[in-house]
């Protein structure tokens, strides 16, 4: 049974120091000392032996147990060591690579436009309104003096949800809404989407528009000249200069459109400006005084103008950008260059 309890201790002593992972060292230890183990195992022999070696016997064996226990113990502590160094050299920084480069993000160019044309307004004490774009057939065109017979409904291909409600073609049914609330001076600008059943390389059925409306007593076309000339130097620049030609809409009268020297060729004619010299941004006019009066507002003691334009055409031009759908591809590497 001594034998049979030191060959035990040699072939134990030898696996565990060479035992390289901390599974097979638990595997050992149930082998060797567990209850169905090695070392019980023998124990249970004991009865056969004289009273005198018992004792002995049951001695060494416990003096076995706490070997292999300490020689395990020992074991185990190397191996766990052994682990973490190896995981620290795996994860050891390198200080010395360079940096992963910090993107930062920056504003669409729709976004930075509108922001500008936002300061330029604030900026002549203008607020901002706004509307829904779910519209009604009265706010949209009736009460822009734009009768159901009238022909110039055909400007605004609209998408009609019912005969009466629609989404709006313009922000102008913001003019509307803010004339009814009652409170004069007007002076705000209207900014949102809008919405035309239109598609092309320069035109989208979803667009934006900003618009420009100011009543009070006393107000001119020279006003609204000047504001528009405040507004162009601010969004292209101060040597921009302004046209404003006769045109049409059923709100304003008169009525204009709103041209800017072209800023690749300074009005001499090139490809972006088709050999004019003028680049179209948008439209303006004396507030109708029919819309005036619809809207609650005596005509003959007030007046005002407005004007609107495309924040998309506006982002396109101040951009270089010859296709509308890139704004909306949001490609990053398009949107990145500006
Ligand atoms: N609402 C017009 C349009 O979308 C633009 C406009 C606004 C014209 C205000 C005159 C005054 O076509």
């Amino acid at each position: 049974m001594k034998e049979k309890l030191n060959s035990i201790e040699h072939e134990a002593l030898q696996l565990i120091n060479t035992a390289n992972d901390l599974d097979v060292l638990n595997q050992l230890r149930v082998r060797f000392l567990g209850k169905k183990g090695e070392i019980t195992s023998v124990l249970k022999g004991m009865g056969q032996l004289s009273p005198e070696e018992r004792p002995v016997v049951g001695a060494m064996a416990n003096e076995l147990k706490n070997r292999i226990e300490t020689v395990l113990e020992d074991r185990k502590v190397t191996l766990e060591r052994e682990a973490k160094l190896q995981r620290l050299q795996k994860e050891e920084i390198d200080l010395t690579l360079p940096g992963e480069p910090v993107i930062y993000g920056k504003a669409h160019p729709l976004t930075a436009v509108f922001a500008e044309l936002k300061r330029i307004f604030l900026g002549m004490g203008f607020d901002v309104a706004e509307g829904p774009e779910i519209e009604t057939d009265y706010y949209n065109f009736e009460a822009l003096n734009i009768p159901r017979w009238h022909p110039a409904r055909d400007m605004q291909d609209t998408f009609f949800i019912t005969d009466e409600v629609l989404l709006r073609t313009h922000t102008s049914p913001i003019q509307v809404r803010t004339m009814q609330k009652g409170e004069l001076p007007i002076r705000i600008i209207a900014f949102g989407r809008v919405y035309r059943v239109d598609m092309d390389a320069t035109h989208i059925p979803n667009f934006r528009q900003i618009e420009a409306l100011v009543i009070d007593k006393g107000i001119t076309f020279a006003n609204l000249k000047e504001t528009i000339n405040v507004m162009v130097k601010g969004i292209f620049g101060e040597n921009r200069k302004t046209r404003l030609r006769p045109s049409y809409f059923p709100f304003t009268e008169p009525s204009a459109e709103v041209d800017v020297s072209c800023f690749v060729c300074d009005g001499v004619g090139c490809r972006l400006c088709k050999g004019s010299g003028w680049l179209e941004i948008g439209g303006a006019g004396m507030v109708h005084p029919r819309v005036l009066e619809m809207s609650g507002i005596d005509s003959e003691e007030y007046s005002g103008f407005a004007f609107g334009m495309g924040i998309e055409r506006i982002a396109m031009l101040k951009t270089g950008i010859n296709d509308i759908r890139l704004i909306y591809e949001n490609d990053l590497r398009f949107l990145n260059q500006f």
